[in-house]
């Protein structure tokens, strides 16, 4: 959401609200359940359900290829729809099975190698985190994990110094929500700085996408990598990557494919100068329908409104869970997105969220070893993960609250 001066008033725009009933009405498992865990993979609504199934049948009857042919428009539609939401144009975008799928990708695309820099956050997901690990210690690529400030976001202070002192290629590995918190890092100064000193950013928006309103050119990122099943509502097994125009060039290709190569000679071949020379042929058709439809049902909620009952609800649960007594918030300063962290004293985290699911309330516990330079860093083996999304009202949040409170005194009681 865009907050702007108007004279000397700050205005900040009217969104529209959600409507948590209708939202609902379309999301067949947020009865019966208190389902709080968007950041692992959230509901799908009837439509993303029903054009995957659909699809699956069409291919029943007709044959995989020529289903696929059949629906040549819709799949050009999934582009157009991730570039409607994300920004950028629909060439620019490039799928895959997951947002790991397109980090590695992206990054084998770039092609560091000794001599070269990648700058990580201590937000880092563990499988790009291992995977920066593997560059350092197997290709000789620099790794620098900047420090954080005090709000627990990246200090941009000690970001531009790594910047300065940098060798070779330079990637910033950036992190716009992690697994382990709410913070929201700041991309977009990220972006500026990367720009100011030459460094590619390549920003991994897994959990953003589909929760907060984003302008993939407002962040003036280069890449950028996100999953189909998390708060965008899509299915399992999608994930895609904006890769702006021009940042491939000169850089010779990677693992060509079918899908984004012509093999012209015996050992000659051109490539597909779009994000495109990024996929492979094979996919499910059906499971990137249904991410199209989820991108569409995003756009038409609004992003901005989204983001702004997401941020509330989320900046409520927060408060209520302080409230309780043996309750901590595990969440950074810098912590206004939907993932909400905590630990129950006494007890560990897989334990909460396995008292919260006899409840049929439904959580995650997220270990150290998900995200060792955040979690590991800070001390905490594991934090309860809630996140919520517009399918949740204020019964869930009760159930919620209301159970957290008993274990918390089934702890003290003891
Ligand atoms: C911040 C972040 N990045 C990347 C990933 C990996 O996404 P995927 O499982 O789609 O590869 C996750 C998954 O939880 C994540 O939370």
């Amino acid at each position: 959401m865009t907050i702007g001066l108007e004279g000397d008033a700050l205005v900040t725009p009217t969104v529209a609200a959600i409507d948590v009933a209708a939202e609902r009405a379309r999301t067949v498992g947020a009865s019966g359940r208190h389902y709080f865990n968007a950041a692992g993979a959230s509901l799908m609504s009837d439509a993303v359900l029903d054009a995957m199934i659909g699809h699956l049948r069409l291919e029943q009857r007709s044959g995989g290829y020529e289903a696929a042919n059949l629906m040549v428009d819709e799949v050009a539609g999934v582009y157009t729809a991730a570039a409607a939401l994300l920004g950028g144009t629909p060439g620019e975008f490039a799928f895959f099975d997951s947002a790991t799928s397109g980090l590695r990708a992206v990054f084998d695309s770039l092609r560091l190698g000794a001599g070269d820099t990648v700058i990580a956050p201590r937000s880092s997901y563990i499988s790009q985190a291992l995977r920066m690990l593997a560059m350092k210690r197997y290709d000789g690529v620099d790794l620098v994990v900047v420090p954080n400030g005090a709000t627990g976001a990246m200090d941009l202070d000690a970001l531009e110094s790594a910047l300065a002192a940098a060798s070779g290629r330079v990637v910033i590995s950036a992190v716009h929500i992690p697994t382990s918190s709410g913070l929201v890092e700041p991309v977009a100064a990220i972006c500026a700085l990367g720009r100011k000193h030459g460094a590619i950013t390549v920003v991994d928006a897994t959990q953003s996408v589909g929760q907060l309103d984003i302008d993939v050119l407002a962040l003036g990122c280069d890449a950028l990598v996100t999953t189909g099943r998390k708060f965008l509502r899509g299915p399992r097994g999608t994930g895609f990557a904006y890769l702006r125009n021009g940042v491939l060039d000169g850089l010779g290709g990677w693992a060509p494919d079918v899908r984004g190569s012509v093999w012209t000679g015996a050992e000659e071949w051109t490539m597909d100068g779009s994000a495109r020379q990024l996929e492979t042929w094979e996919a499910s058709v059906a499971a990137r329908l249904g991410l199209g439809v989820a991108l569409r049902e995003a756009a038409e909620r609004g992003m901005a409104a989204t983001e702004s009952h997401l941020v509330g609800y989320a900046a409520g649960l927060r408060d209520d869970l302080a409230a309780i007594d043996g309750v901590v918030v595990a969440d950074p300063v810098a912590s206004p997105s939907a993932i909400v962290t905590f630990t129950i004293d006494g007890l560990v985290s897989k334990q909460v969220s396995a008292a919260l699911r006899l409840a049929r309330v439904d959580s995650i516990s997220v270990p150290a070893g998900h995200a060792q330079w955040d979690l590991g860093a800070r001390g905490l083996a594991s934090v309860v993960r809630v996140s919520p999304h517009v399918y949740n009202d204020d019964e869930d949040r009760d159930a919620l609250l209301g159970r957290v409170s008993e274990i918390a005194a089934e702890v003290t009681a003891r």
